[in-house]
């Protein structure tokens, strides 16, 4: 995979991450949103719900970019530094894995106590 997003030259000591299994460029101290922008992956998170989101407010508040980093679930790609070699995994969600979807269908007009 291949950067095409930058708006600028990349500047910076430049290393590879892996994103479901695909060597993806990174730049040292960018956030691992970037990395992944930068990259045009944008269907980052998958909300407890089995929706599908990606970034909103880059900054750490909405919580939009959840997704696996190096084995731990739920980390706002927007607060973490990428780091050489780190393993990410996007649309991860160990609600949705762990859990029959189906089952926990709320019919229209019942109340969800
Ligand atoms: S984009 Fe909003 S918390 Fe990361």
């Amino acid at each position: 995979m291949r950067r095409n997003q930058d708006i600028t030259d990349a500047v910076g000591e430049t290393f590879s991450i892996h994103v479901n299994g695909e060597t993806v460029p990174a730049i040292a101290g960018e956030s691992v949103l970037s990395t992944l922008l930068a990259s045009n992956i944008r269907a980052l998170s998958k909300n407890d719900y089995g929706r599908l989101a990606s970034a909103y407010c880059g900054m750490g508040v909405c919580h939009c970019c959840t997704l696996e980093i190096n084995a731990r679930h739920k980390q706002r790609a927007c607060q973490v530094a990428v780091q050489p070699d780190m393993d990410v995994r996007t649309e991860a969600n160990i609600v949705v894995e762990n859990t029959d979807l189906e089952s926990h269908t709320v019919e229209q007009g019942e109340t969800h106590v």
